[in-house]
């Protein structure tokens, strides 16, 4: 994934070095109130200011929607990165240098250099494509796409002779390297090679990070074989996780929360000049697991725009499993028999194939009209078979509760009881949802998601369970930082917390930093991937409640500690009991010393 080594001190270089009011203000106009930043926010639709950011603390926070995170979070959400991206863009942009990984061999040099070689071939095509007079350009004309559409997107010309590549490269790259990106072919007999793309119009392929890394060449003329020639898998390109025209697409995608997946690189441009700009398409090959995972970082929502012939709606099918895998919301767009998005564009217009997107049903919906499994007058073997294959694919949806309410609808669909379904899927033993003893299923494997390097998985630290009241005002004073650290971390023990994310919140501020007076919840906020956590955060950290004064702040260690000392005196009333029963009075008295002490420190506190 990342050659960088991303390590603690990188983290809090780029936390200091990147300005939260600045990355904030691109996205939304910030006032300052107080001491803190104010404007509408980015994440939600609102008209009134909710939104704060606070750059002495380096944390912003929603108090209308309830987003909120350090600047990290804030790029990562906005843009939709990982982690890994979002420090390397914040890195670029602030002058942080990030060391690359130490293991940083020949290998990762050879890819940079493949890189700048496929760089450098794409700027040759698109200059290629600029040029007057040539076919491609024609052939855009024809299909309705202007020029500067197929400049914004990077589409160029490789034109039709043999070695215009290489000699247009200008030997600025060993002929081996050009082999390996896939844009030269060795000659199969005798020495040298020859251009991949000839007389083609060029897509250009980009990875995550917008860097082209491999081509997709559509022949000009009817009888050229194959229609679309793409670059073979190199060590920069790898097709099963690379989703075409992701880069143009992500702004888009943010603000719709939506990704439109098509199957090809001409039903993406077909879509992006109806202004459906959040599209990516896979490729012409079946969407894989990994896409998958992609897609759900993105965006909760998938529309599905494949091809309307069969083999369109075959892979339509076939990509649902991958998608409820995810927890995508998925629907499907109905394209006519036969026709694929540019068709529908040529012949009704973009504002029809725009309507086409917004009006796509539900995949469910779809698939009854794709199956028909409730037609009259289908024999019970094949009503049975239809039937089936729509299970098989709910069965991929990974929450149990989810799954038993799309059945629910396939019951409504065909007409047969739910709990007749439910029994049919071997997964279930047919128990429903409430049912003891749940059947724990799997997703498919390879199709969970999985959390980013830098996090603790996805799994939920503080808001997994209620935090009492009194843990939570500490918790509050904790991310606040400022002078009372000192004096909780001289008092508070974490035995006298029951909340084991707040517990564990102590343990590391314990362990952390020689000073004090300095405290680094950041360090702790950037191992939350849970949003809700990092959400509850910010808001302790933001919310306007008064500052405390000391004495709040005693007020509070000595709730704490009475709270802990009340359950160690219960604890020790019922060993006490348990030890007379069985007659270890060395046991007895050793545990009445220990509730004499805590009933004398009780009254201390008392006080
Ligand atoms: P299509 O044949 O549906 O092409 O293949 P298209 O997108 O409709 O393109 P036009 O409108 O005819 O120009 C869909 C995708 O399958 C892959 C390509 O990625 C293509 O965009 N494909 C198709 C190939 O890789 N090779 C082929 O020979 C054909
Ligand atoms: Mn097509």
């Amino acid at each position: 994934m990342t050659d960088l080594d991303i390590n603690d001190n990188v983290l809090a270089e780029v936390r200091s070095a990147a300005d939260i009011v600045e990355v904030v203000s691109e996205h939304t106009r910030l006032k300052k109130a107080g001491r803190s930043w104010k404007g509408l926010c980015p994440f939600h639709n609102e008209r009134t200011p909710s939104f704060t950011v606070d750059r002495e603390k380096g944390l912003y926070h929603c108090f209308g929607c309830g987003a909120g995170g350090d600047v990290i979070h804030f790029v990562r959400q906005i843009d939709r990165l990982d982690f890994p991206e979002a420090i390397e863009a914040l890195a670029s942009r602030f002058g942080v240098a990030v060391p690359k990984r130490v293991s940083r061999g020949p290998r990762d040099e050879q890819r940079e250099k493949l890189l700048a070689a496929v760089a450098a071939a794409q700027r040759f095509y698109a200059a290629e494509l600029a040029k007057p007079g040539n076919r491609a350009a024609a052939y855009l004309e024809e299909r309705g796409v202007p020029e500067s559409v197929a400049k914004a997107l990077g589409i160029g010309f490789a034109p039709p002779g043999w070695e215009t590549l290489g000699k247009g490269l200008g030997g600025a790259w060993p002929e081996s390297l050009l082999v390996e990106a896939g844009l030269l072919q060795p000659r199969s007999e005798g020495r040298g090679s020859y251009d991949r793309f000839r007389n083609r119009l060029v897509f250009t392929i980009r990875d995550e990070r917008g860097r082209p890394v491999g081509f997709s060449g559509r022949a000009l003329s009817p009888e050229d074989e194959p229609k679309y020639l793409n670059s073979p898998e190199s060590p920069i390109f790898l097709k099963k996780r690379l989703l075409y025209g992701l880069t143009d697409a992500r702004e888009a995608i943010r603000r719709t929360e939506r990704t439109v997946l098509a199957e090809g690189c001409f039903d993406h441009l077909a879509l992006y000049l109806a202004a459906v700009t959040e599209t990516v398409a896979s490729m012409g090959t079946a969407l894989t697991p990994e896409q998958a995972a992609k897609l759900k970082r993105l965006a909760p929502n998938v529309v599905v725009c494949y091809d309307g012939d069969s083999a369109g709606r075959n892979a339509a099918r076939a990509a649902l499993p991958l998608l409820l895998a995810q927890g995508l919301e998925v629907r499907v767009a109905r394209l006519p028999a036969d026709e694929d998005p540019d068709d529908v564009r040529r012949r009704d217009g973009a504002e029809a194939l725009a309507s086409r997107i917004g009006e796509a049903p539900g995949y469910l919906a779809w698939l009854f009209e794709e199956v028909r499994p409730g037609e009259p007058r289908l024999s019970p073997e094949q009503k049975k078979d239809r039937i089936r294959s729509i299970l098989e694919i709910l069965s991929a949806i990974p929450d149990r509760i989810l799954r038993y309410e799309e059945y629910r609808r396939v019951s409504e669909e065909v007409g047969v009881p739910v709990e007749i379904l439910w029994a049919a899927e071997p997964g279930n033993r047919g128990e429903t949802p409430g049912g003891k003893a749940a059947a724990s299923r799997q997703a498919p494997p390879g199709v969970r998601p999985a959390g980013g390097p830098g996090t603790l998985g996805n799994a939920s630290v503080l808001s997994g369970g209620e935090i009492p009241a009194a843990e939570r005002r500490l918790l509050q004073l904790l991310v606040r930082g400022g002078e009372y650290i000192s004096l909780i971390r001289g008092n508070l023990q974490s035995e006298h917390l029951t909340h084991p994310g707040v517990r564990g919140l102590v343990e590391t501020l314990e362990r952390s930093g020689v000073d004090p007076g300095e405290i680094d919840f950041h360090r702790f906020l950037a191992h939350l991937s849970d949003p809700s956590d990092i959400s509850l955060i910010s808001r302790l950290a933001l919310d306007d409640s008064p500052e405390p004064t000391e004495e709040d702040v005693r007020r509070l260690l000595r709730e704490l500690e009475k709270k802990y000392l009340k359950r160690e005196t219960s604890a020790l009333t019922k060993a006490i009991r348990q030890a007379e029963e069985v007659g270890q009075n060395e046991e007895v008295s050793r545990l009445m010393q220990r509730a004499h002490e805590i009933g004398k420190r009780m009254v201390e506190l008392g006080r």
